[in-house]
């Protein structure tokens, strides 16, 4: 969480550091600052809110001069840790003699201790913030050499950073380190950027080195040093991005979401497109390196993950076990490292993470291969650092995902984990008949999102019935219950309407004593395994006087006469439901956070990137 944003270069700064912050304000947006170096001076922009309330700060009170002739600065966008979101707590934070200034996304774990070392020798802080330490030590330390105080201060600190530090003697050159936060640096002619997300980045320089934890780097107009925090020379190679500024851009939709939601079909189509061999009636996927043997071998596959992403694991627990056969788990990956997990060599671990940045995705991973499993990652943001900690693994291909709530992630990751329970089926008992039939749904899957997307005036007809109530239900049974999980997520998330999804028969071990008129429930009740039993709840439901929104598989008319609306999504094989459905919910719930005006983007208090634990 938190974005960070740096340029040295020949142009100015303000306006390239407040341009790359809208772009990682999906990370966090409470408040935001920049800092520059000019006439050997630190100029600090600070404010609460959003950037654009900082860009208005920036045009009223610094001088034409000061935006267009500093050429080297550093910049925010937060979420709040420690401390309220204030401008006092705004990074960028000065040390203590304001000769060094710094922004950090992370958290420094032993910041109260060394807090109370420092104020013993006198250091007066400003913030209630951990950053605030960590930029005193920065200060403390420094001489003449800004990478030798960073990696001196760095070796006190235990926790996440990533970081960009100036001094105000070095008018030319920007410190940058990480351990657990992203950062990214982009090499341009003359000019070097540095951003926690290369989408700050792409509009200058596609030209990219990624820094792995416990790197420092000396960034200077168009070089770049790269360092241990050991401060030896270490080198890193420099990637190419695949992707272009405009598609981290609204184009003529109101909402990134939105368009996320819209642009399902073609990111499917990227996420499938040529991963099928019809022939042998299995899925391609050469970056999870495996053998046939070695998939035969398995013993047990888990998935950890948080939030969306762990719902989309849900649904491939269904995949894994009805098509694989194998014994699947999917973990919270938070709970998952504090627990004793019995893994070993023939366990597989996937960490499914939209971002790749997720800290307890991460350290999930990290504990299943301390333990001797195998691990491997399903991403959707290139060389993200779950990618590249796995090593093998697939990328979604989606396209960047900027809106708060994940949609497009959503069904691709529902998409390719099918592909691989039909892999990994393929490879043990799955027949090549099914394999086939399989092969032709999931080819398929673009086409019905398609035709799902037309649902979507009608869908917003029955929003705009239900946008004034202040509890939902979603309940569902074998696919379509992570379906109902996400379901609820996504209309708690931007609607902030109390939403919770439920096993259909859970409902009557306590849900059920809320039902009343003024609770809807939203029925999904398509053509899988478990539908009659879902229609026999629907009808616990209504009487209960709860409205219900069904959701049934096209012309079925299960519950005509019996919901009060019903949404019909296309007509599918079983397997491919949980994607159609999901985005008539995602299509549900963007509609009534819009008729309720909400912030559909930028949720309150949430963030794309959970880069904390
Ligand atoms: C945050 C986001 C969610 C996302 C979750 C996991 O909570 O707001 O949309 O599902 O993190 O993120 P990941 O990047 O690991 O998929």
């Amino acid at each position: 969480m938190c974005g960070i944003v740096g340029y040295v270069g020949y142009r100015g700064a303000p306006e390239i550091l407040v341009n790359g912050l809208r772009k990682l304000e999906y990370r966090g947006y409470d408040s935001a600052g920049v800092a520059v170096v000019f006439d050997n001076e630190i100029k600090i922009a600070k404010t609460k809110g959003k950037v654009n309330n900082l860009a208005e700060r920036i045009e009223k009170t610094w001088s034409e001069k000061l935006q267009t002739k500093a050429t080297t600065g550093i910049s925010h966008t937060r979420w709040a840790t420690h401390g309220e979101p204030n401008e006092i707590n705004a990074h960028p934070h000065l040390d203590n003699d304001g000769r060094t200034v710094l922004v950090h996304n992370g958290i420094i774990e032993n910041c109260r201790a060394l807090k109370a070392r420092l104020l013993a020798e006198g250091h007066t802080f400003a913030s209630e913030t951990d950053t605030e330490v960590l930029a005193h030590l920065v200060g403390k330390y420094y001489k003449t050499d800004l990478i030798e105080a960073v990696c001196e201060a760095l070796s006190k600190v235990e926790g996440t950073f990533g970081i960009a530090v100036l001094a105000k003697d070095k008018p030319d050159e920007i410190v940058v380190a990480r351990k657990g936060s992203p950062i990214v640096i982009g090499v341009g002619d003359d000019e070097t950027f540095v951003a926690s997300d290369a989408a700050a980045i792409v509009a200058h320089t596609k030209n990219v080195i990624y820094l792995d934890d416990g790197d420092v780097a000396i960034l200077t107009a168009g070089e770049v040093e790269v360092r241990t925090l050991e401060n030896s020379p270490i080198s890193r190679e420099v990637s190419t991005l695949e992707f272009d500024a405009d598609s981290a851009e609204k184009g003529e939709h109101k909402h990134f979401m939105h368009k996320e939601i819209f642009e399902q079909p073609d990111a499917l189509r990227n996420a499938i497109g040529g991963r099928l061999d019809k022939d042998k009636a299995t899925a391609i996927l050469s970056g999870l390196s495996m053998s046939p043997r070695e998939m035969a071998e398995l013993r047990r596959f888990i998935m950890v993950a948080c939030g969306t992403s762990m719902n989309a694991g849900l649904v491939g627990e269904y995949y894994f076990e009805d098509l694989a056969d194998m014994i699947t788990d999917v973990e919270q990956a938070a709970e998952f490292r504090y627990r004793n997990p019995i893994i070993g060599s023939q366990d597989m671990v996937l960490a499914i993470s939209q971002s790749g940045e997720t800290a307890d995705t991460l350290a999930a991973i990290r504990e299943a291969k301390q333990k001797g499993a195998l691990i491997s990652g399903l991403c959707n943001v290139v060389g993200s650092t779950i990618a590249r900690e796995t090593g093998r693994g697939v990328y979604l291909h989606a396209g960047p995902e900027i809106g708060v709530a994940s949609t497009k992630a959503f069904t691709c990751q529902v998409a390719v984990l099918l592909m691989m329970a039909l892999k990994f089926g393929r490879g043990r008992r799955l027949s090549r008949d099914v394999g086939q039939k399989l092969c032709a749904a999931i080819s398929n899957i673009p086409k019905y999102a398609e035709e799902t997307l037309k649902l979507d005036g009608q869908i917003r007809d029955i929003a705009k019935v239900y946008a004034g109530v202040e509890d939902v239900f979603f309940i569902g049974r074998g696919y379509m219950y992570p379906v109902a999980l996400e379901g609820a997520l996504k209309l708690k998330e931007i609607s902030y309407i109390h939403a919770e999804g439920y096993h259909a028969a859970e409902l009557k071990h306590g849900p059920i004593a809320l039902l009343e008129p003024r609770v809807p429930v939203v029925a999904l009740a398509n053509d899988v395994p478990g539908k009659d039993k879902t229609i026999g709840n629907i009808e616990e439901c209504k009487a209960r006087n709860s409205p219900v929104i069904a959701v049934v598989t096209g012309d079925d008319p299960c519950v005509d006469g019996l919901a009060d609306h019903i949404i019909r999504v296309p007509e599918t094989p079983d397997v491919i439901a949980p994607i159609t459905v999901a985005i008539a919910l995602q299509l549900f719930a963007y509609h009534i956070a819009e008729f309720r005006g909400c912030e559909i983007d930028q949720p309150r208090n949430l963030a794309k990137s959970v880069t904390v634990e």
